[in-house]
């Protein structure tokens, strides 16, 4: 076997935790039942670049119950659970190639050597594979079958592939489903996020201003959780629809350069670049905490912060976060997890039960995609809508949560034009 992981004499603690994940992962888990009869996924050489977690250990279990190859590789260089990637390889057999902290060039010779194994499926988050085999190994895209991505960034970035005429193979957008970035973009970030922030620093957000920079689901579920803990959240956009929303929904808007005088603690939850920037960290009070959410490491100029600072004027304050000392004044700004994903640098993740949604979504979606093998075209397609039901069915069943159905005289008044005021 071909891997390359931290200590595979972590194995046994990261089996434990798997298979606690798993208990929370029940529609998952029903999809695994049924892959392991039916092997769906027979022919699928699938490379999955993805946060190698508890939670994505199950579901590659699942990918293989199904029928199908599996080689994994980190899809952040300081997301990966270095127990994880060791039970992976040693009670699950799939080769795997990551470890937590590695550096850039280590963390591309990974999506490299799982490239290499020359896979017919991809499946990534944040996009970082299908650009790389796009980029790099324009020949291995004819062997391609098709693909999946789970974020909203790496969305983004392969419906701008599409319309540039340039993506090679069918990609779903899981993310794009309701039962995934309804509930893992905003409840599943909401307290990863903020679970992060703590652990590392161990501050109390109850009475400290908590800045939002983004307000789309991820920024909503952060915002309402930080209230919920007692902060006073402001508010940052650059859309007018989603900032009326946040007032609408009680928070302070207010721009950057307003919000950097006042903040505590600032979360950047947008997909775009330098939200915070060399001006914003002038204003800044000393001890200000600063944390990213989004999926690259670049919505905090981490480069400019490390400028203003000069030689000497960073060091590591706690493991996971860093002092920059700024201005002649010297305060200090705090980064937690270097920047880079918080929720998943400085603690889990998202919990099991949510991201039982969101990879069953992928789970299904691979399966749809077999089954449609030959029939697509090379474009962005949504989650099916029936796989989305499906997925809310399951979880409610799973919640033991019922629902009403619609009578005969409800579905006949639903599909009548002719009924108005009595
Ligand atoms: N993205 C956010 N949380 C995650 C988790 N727990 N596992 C995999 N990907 C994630």
């Amino acid at each position: 076997m071909d891997f390359d992981i931290a200590d595979i004499g972590l194995a046994e603690l990261g089996k434990q935790r798997v298979d606690w994940a798993e208990s929370s992962m029940d529609v998952l888990r029903s999809i695994k039942d049924r892959f392991e009869k039916e092997k769906p996924l027979s022919g699928l050489k699938i490379a999955a670049c993805l946060h190698i977690t508890t939670e994505t250990a199950n579901l590659l279990k699942t990918l293989k119950a199904g029928g199908a190859e599996v080689r994994a590789c980190a899809s952040n260089p300081l997301s990966t659970q270095d127990d994880v990637a060791a039970t992976l390889v040693e009670h699950e057999g799939i080769e795997t190639f990551a470890i937590k902290g590695e550096d850039s060039q280590t963390y591309y010779s990974h999506i490299d050597t799982v490239l290499d194994w020359h896979p017919n499926v991809t499946m990534d988050d944040g996009c970082d594979v299908v650009s790389r085999l796009h980029a790099n190994r324009p020949d291995q895209l004819k062997e391609m079958v098709a693909g999946t991505e789970e974020t909203t960034t790496g969305v983004i970035r392969l419906r701008a592939m599409e319309a540039a005429g340039a993506l090679g193979y069918p990609v779903v957008a899981v993310n794009d489903a309701n039962t995934k970035h309804m509930f893992d973009n905003k409840y599943g970030t909401g307290q990863s996020t903020l679970d992060g922030i703590i652990r590392a620093t161990n501050v109390l957000l109850a009475g400290k201003v908590v800045v939002v920079a983004g307000y789309g689901y991820c920024g909503k579920g952060v915002a309402s959780r930080a209230r919920g803990m007692g902060a006073q959240v402001v508010v940052t956009e650059i859309d007018p629809l989603p900032a009326l929303e946040a007032v609408m929904d009680g928070f302070r808007v207010l721009p950057m350069h307003e919000a950097a005088l006042e903040g505590d603690i600032f979360i950047t939850v947008t997909g775009n670049r330098d939200v915070l920037r060399e001006e914003h960290f002038r204003l800044m009070k000393s001890g200000a905490i600063l944390a990213n959410s989004g999926h690259f490491d670049i919505e905090i100029d981490i480069p400019a912060l490390t400028e203003l600072a000069g030689s000497g004027g960073k060091r590591q304050v706690r493991p996971m976060v860093d002092e920059f000392l700024v201005g002649e004044e010297s305060r200090a700004i705090m980064v937690v997890a270097e920047g880079r994903l918080v929720n998943l640098g400085a603690a889990e993740g998202h919990p099991a039960s949510v991201m039982d949604m969101s990879f069953a979504n992928q789970a299904l979606s691979v399966e749809w995609l077999a089954l449609n093998k030959g029939k697509l075209e090379p474009k962005v397609y949504d989650v099916p809508k029936e796989i989305d039901e499906e997925v809310a069915r399951l979880k409610l069943s799973s919640m033991g949560v019922e629902i009403d159905t619609l009578t005969q005289a409800q579905r006949e008044y639903l599909e009548s034009w002719t009924v108005g005021t009595n």
